[in-house]
């Protein structure tokens, strides 16, 4: 295992590491720079369907289920099918009516989570076309589906998935500028995103380059017992996936906030004392998160503000401490907001002394319901 992680003290912040080749992985052989167009090889044969289907339904669980979330408004904009998103758990629990004209696709790194599969199985028998994107060539899901995409992220080690999540990112996004491709309203809009996909591990380079400033910050955390991750839009995904990092590495309770819901409940969360990590990015929401964000100082929160050099002055004066990343197209900004709260989690955990490869009670598959 020393080997394989090379110069770095586990799996997890190897992964981190790695994610500006990855995503570049992931992309290869995909993405045509020149001509602004993606081929996705697994999808070709069934794109017909894909692009005529009654609705477009996602099933996955945890980090999974968030990069469907991540890209949720981008798959909107460019396929105009309505999106579902499912947590296979709770859409097995409620037996969803599935027809033969819905497309279902399951994301999951192992390719193996049970509830994943059992869900597949389940919406296979009602005649729906399943679409498998996994991290893991001949995996179950990967065998069972009718089509689909390899994140080609490389094997992921570490409990707490990061490197695969950013790479699922990237795949429906190539997924949703694929189903667009014959759309000429949508030309520059697909233009822009894919020439941001080219720069993306150049701006990944520079958010790692941080990191030293984050593991700074993220020692005060050791000693608490909550965190709120706050954001909205396209923001709102890296809030429930930063907490999910925050929880299941460092045990501390965390909770992922989407800042619209602020006034019908969580402010009454906030005070001096409570831990606070908001997102604000130079996007549509700007003005409502700078709003959220006042809501928060002007009862006593001093929040770590994870913001881009667009919106830092603005937030300065309202923040404890800020974490200021490079921008990209607003779509897939996700991909660098998520990368603080990896690596915060992944310092507080090492900061008090826990295993981040693996944290306690969890597996890396799981393959039981
Ligand atoms: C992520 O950090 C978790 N360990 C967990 O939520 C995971 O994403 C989930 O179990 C789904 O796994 P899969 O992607 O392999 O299906």
């Amino acid at each position: 295992a020393q080997i394989m992680r090379g110069n770095f003290t586990s799996f997890m912040q190897k992964e981190i590491y790695e994610q500006p080749e990855s995503v570049v992985n992931t992309m290869r052989g995909r993405v045509n720079y020149e001509d602004h167009s993606v081929h996705l090889g697994g999808l070709v044969r069934d794109m017909t369907t894909i692009r005529r289907c009654r609705r477009l339904i996602f099933i996955a669980c945890g980090t999974s289920y968030h990069s469907a979330l991540a890209v949720r408004a981008f798959l909107e904009e460019m396929t105009e099918i309505p999106v579902s998103i499912e947590l296979a758990s709770d859409f097995m629990d409620r037996q969803t009516p599935i027809f033969r004209d819905d497309v279902c696709v399951f994301l999951s790194q192992s390719g193996e989570t049970a509830d994943t599969l059992n869900t597949l199985r389940y919406c296979k028998t009602r005649g729906a076309l399943i679409v498998g994107i996994t991290n893991t060539v001949g995996s179950t899901i990967s065998r069972e589906s009718d089509c689909g995409i390899h994140l080609n992220a490389g094997p992921e080690i570490g409990v707490a998935s990061t490197k695969a999540y950013t790479s699922q990112i990237i795949a429906l996004t190539m997924m949703s500028i694929s189903m667009a491709s014959d759309s000429v309203a949508k030309t520059g809009r697909r233009e822009k995103v894919i020439k941001a996909m080219k720069e993306m591990p150049q701006l990944i380079e520079e958010v790692l380059k941080l990191d030293t400033q984050i593991e700074e910050l993220s020692k005060q955390f050791a000693t608490e017992r909550s965190l709120l991750v706050m954001g909205r839009g396209y923001q709102y995904a890296t809030c429930l996936e930063g907490a999910l990092k925050i929880k299941e590495l460092t045990y501390i309770h965390s909770e992922g906030i989407l800042s619209g819901e602020l006034k019908h409940g969580p402010l009454a969360l906030i005070d001096e004392d409570m831990p606070v990590v908001m997102i604000v990015m130079n996007d549509s929401t700007l003005d409502k998160s700078h709003n959220a964000l006042q809501q928060v100082h002007a009862r006593g929160g001093r929040p770590i503000v994870i913001c881009t050099p667009e919106t830092e002055a603005g937030v300065k004066e309202f923040a404890y401490k800020t974490i200021c990343i490079p921008s990209i197209v607003d779509c897939l900004q996700s991909i660098l907001t998520v990368i603080p709260l990896q690596l915060m989690s992944y310092h507080i955990a090492v900061h008090k002394g826990l295993d981040v490869d693996c944290p306690r009670n969890l597996a890396k598959s799981v393959t039981v319901e």
